[in-house]
């Protein structure tokens, strides 16, 4: 019997990947491919502006588990129910819980947030606008962290790398970890230490710069800007070479997981 050989997959930036399709036309989508990566249990996809809003949208929730966002470019207003108006900037993470009633205020016309949500296919209701309540408590609360709030920290063995946890591990109940991962005193060239992780689910966005990854089987593969990739869990990885510039977004399903170096 041969076993099944684990592939990542990997989706590179590409302009035809937008689609106007959704709830609201001042939005493209682009997705990550994630959602068929982990077979329906993550989805995350950009959503880019089309034009300067600056009327405020429908008022809706979604029925779903969890919703984080990250601020990719520009600002944007939105209203949450409990929360109020809040102001988005570039770096700004925040995490929905589920059915919290929210709406677009305006954004600027080059916004643009990654968004992530569990499960991949959810339900959207919209809702009356007399139903919105900024005092209404929500099982789980609100949250959100700008750039400014976020610190990079070094971790372990990797003295090349920084971390900003994004907040979400709490606000998950341990479901789901978020964190950028920055290149730390230049660029990087190693020997690459091989390791696989044990988890549910794993992506990566590259936000800034570019970086040298290997999978198991496979020629090593330079991912850049814009690129995103899902690794299934315990496929075997190096981290090869990052550019000193290098910034990424780095989701795992759960929170706490096993790394094993072999
Ligand atoms: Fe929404």
């Amino acid at each position: 019997m041969t076993a099944v050989r684990l592939q990542a997959m990997v989706q590179h930036a590409d302009e035809s990947l937008f689609e106007n399709r959704g709830l609201r036309d001042y939005f493209s989508y682009r997705d990550l491919g994630v959602a068929d990566a982990s077979d329906g249990r993550i989805v995350a996809q950009i959503n880019r502006a089309n034009y300067q809003l600056t009327e405020e949208g429908e008022l809706h929730h979604h029925v779903l588990t969890h919703q984080i966002n990250l601020v990719l470019q520009g600002t944007a207003v939105m209203k949450f129910e409990g929360t109020g108006e809040v102001h988005l900037a570039t770096g700004t993470c925040f995490y929905m819980p589920p059915n919290i009633k929210h709406t677009f205020v305006s954004c600027s016309d080059d916004f643009i947030t990654m968004e992530i949500c569990t499960p991949a296919d959810f339900g959207t209701v919209e809702d009356d606008p007399a139903t919105y309540s900024p005092s209404t408590r929500l099982p789980q609360a609100f949250s959100m962290q700008t750039a400014e709030q976020g610190d990079f920290a070094v971790q372990g063995l990797r003295t090349y790398l920084s971390y900003r946890d994004l907040g979400i591990v709490d606000a998950t109940g341990g479901a789901i970890l978020a964190h950028i991962i920055r290149a730390e005193g230049g660029a990087y060239a190693g020997s690459g230490e091989w390791h696989f992780h044990v988890l549910n689910d794993q992506f990566v966005y590259v936000l800034q710069g570019w970086a040298e990854v290997q999978f198991e089987g496979e020629k090593p593969i330079r991912v850049d800007a814009g690129t995103c990739f899902y690794q299934p869990s315990e496929i075997r990885h190096a981290f090869l070479a990052c550019s000193a510039d290098f910034q990424a977004l780095e989701v795992c399903l759960p929170a706490e997981f096993e790394t094993v170096t072999a």
